[in-house]
């Protein structure tokens, strides 16, 4: 195999074939091919996207470069929950807690930050001690004592996309549906999984910025997870707005905290519920959608999905009560309106790369993300703003960050004078 040959075909608009294919991204894990040539490749498979064989070659080099997980002694449903990426999105820490108080098993491989997206898995490593990288045999004893489990790509497990997705992350090549597939279903696929509920998100804070393109994203996934025997369930939810009240690292597990008491809002709860749903009514525990969200609420009442968020976090060698002494941050800023009005419109985006500025998505390899640093949104789109009122609260334990940040916020949140129409938060 020839790196630039294969780089050189795809760049013009060739195919590649399954050999190919393999040989490249082996060639990545065994050092043949260089993070220069993947990034050339990653490029050309952006710019000139992926026929069916080549993506389903793709999901499966990147299945295959590490182990697939087995539970053959399990009598539980088991399933996982995945979204396609955005800005406060904490789904998954909510979420899974409930589902597993459910005796559904959940057993969760997540990423790092992305491009503008925060992380799941830096999120958790906010709380002191918790480990995201055990050993396969370690996981899967988690997932049978806590009913979920929470960990990020390995050498054991998806090596290949760890090694991508860092890369795609720091080249601008994450918006891409072949590479996104290839990213999320080996994660899911390797997993040992049943069944899957997928959050594909549209809007401008997100990849997909378009219906169009979230649905062809959407069929695209639901086609590889049926090809792998896994019962995928589809919902499109919005990302026009940061989700919660919050984006950031320690900030978004507070928040997770508050939503299993109970006093988690609207827009977040609501897509945790509908996703939550789709993952009880595939495993049975539920028969009906309403069913469905009513066996969560209970759970949420009773404390039962905070107790199983904090066992899991005990499990996972996490030190709740170290949590809050250790994510104080040292500076705080209040942006206010430029102008008194209505909020017509939220730059997402532009809002997730001010968190990245803040310290909380790596930037480039030796980075070290600042676990105090997010934003709260203290109003969001639609709201009426007074001149004197502050909009949002950003804060961070680094003050050049937070005023670099803080002077150009202010220009992502757009006043107007005219109510929006706000689309849906569940399409
Ligand atoms: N989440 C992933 O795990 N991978 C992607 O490419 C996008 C979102």
């Amino acid at each position: 195999m020839i790196p630039a040959n294969l780089i050189s075909k795809k760049r013009d608009g060739h195919h590649l074939n399954k050999d190919e294919i393999n040989s490249f991204f082996n060639g990545y894990l065994s050092q043949v091919v260089t993070d220069a040539q993947m990034s050339a490749m990653l490029m050309a498979i952006y710019f000139n996207g992926m026929n069916d064989d080549e993506t389903f070659s793709l999901v499966n080099v990147m299945l295959n470069s590490g182990t697939i997980l087995k539970f053959p002694q399990s009598n539980s449903y088991i399933c996982d929950k995945h979204s396609t990426g955005g800005v406060g999105d904490k789904v998954s820490l909510i979420l899974a807690p409930i589902v597993a108080a459910a005796g559904i098993k959940i057993p969760m491989i997540a990423g790092r930050g992305l491009g503008f997206t925060g992380g799941t898995v830096d999120k958790l490593e906010s709380i002191p001690g918790f480990d995201v990288s055990p050993d396969l045999d370690i996981f899967k004893q988690w997932v049978e004592k806590s009913g979920y489990a929470i960990m990020s790509q390995s050498n054991e497990i998806c090596p290949a996309d760890k090694k991508i997705y860092d890369l795609r992350s720091k080249t601008g090549t994450v918006s891409s549906i072949p590479l996104i597939c290839g990213s999320i279903m080996s994660k899911k696929i390797a997993e040992g999984i049943s069944g899957l509920a997928l959050d594909i998100k549209i809007g401008n804070g997100t990849f997909m910025k378009t219906k169009e393109e979230a649905i062809k994203l959407g069929s695209w996934m639901e086609k590889i997870g049926k090809a792998f025997n896994i019962k995928t369930d589809l919902t499109y939810t919005n990302m026009d707005q940061p989700l919660g009240r919050f984006a950031g690292l320690s900030c978004e597990i507070k928040e997770a905290i508050e939503c299993l008491k109970g006093n988690g809002p609207d827009d977040l709860m609501t897509v945790t519920l509908e996703l939550g749903s789709k993952l009880l009514l595939q495993s049975g525990a539920a028969t009906s959608r309403s069913d469905a969200i009513n066996l969560q609420t209970e759970i949420i009442n009773t404390g039962r999905g905070l107790k199983s968020f904090e066992n899991s976090v005990e499990t996972q060698g996490g030190r709740l009560d170290k949590f809050d002494s250790e994510n104080k941050p040292k500076h705080e800023a209040f942006i206010y309106p430029e102008k008194p009005g209505i909020i017509t419109n939220m730059n997402t985006e532009s809002i997730g790369w001010s968190l990245v500025e803040l310290g909380c998505v790596m930037k480039n390899n030796n980075d070290i993300l600042d676990h105090t640093a997010g934003m709260e949104f203290l109003r969001k789109t639609g709201d009426q703003v007074k001149h004197n009122e502050p909009i949002c609260r950003i804060f961070c334990s680094n003050e050049k960050k937070l005023d670099t940040v803080s002077r150009s916020l202010s220009s992502a949140i757009i006043i107007g004078e005219d109510h929006p129409r706000n689309n849906p938060i569940i399409y």
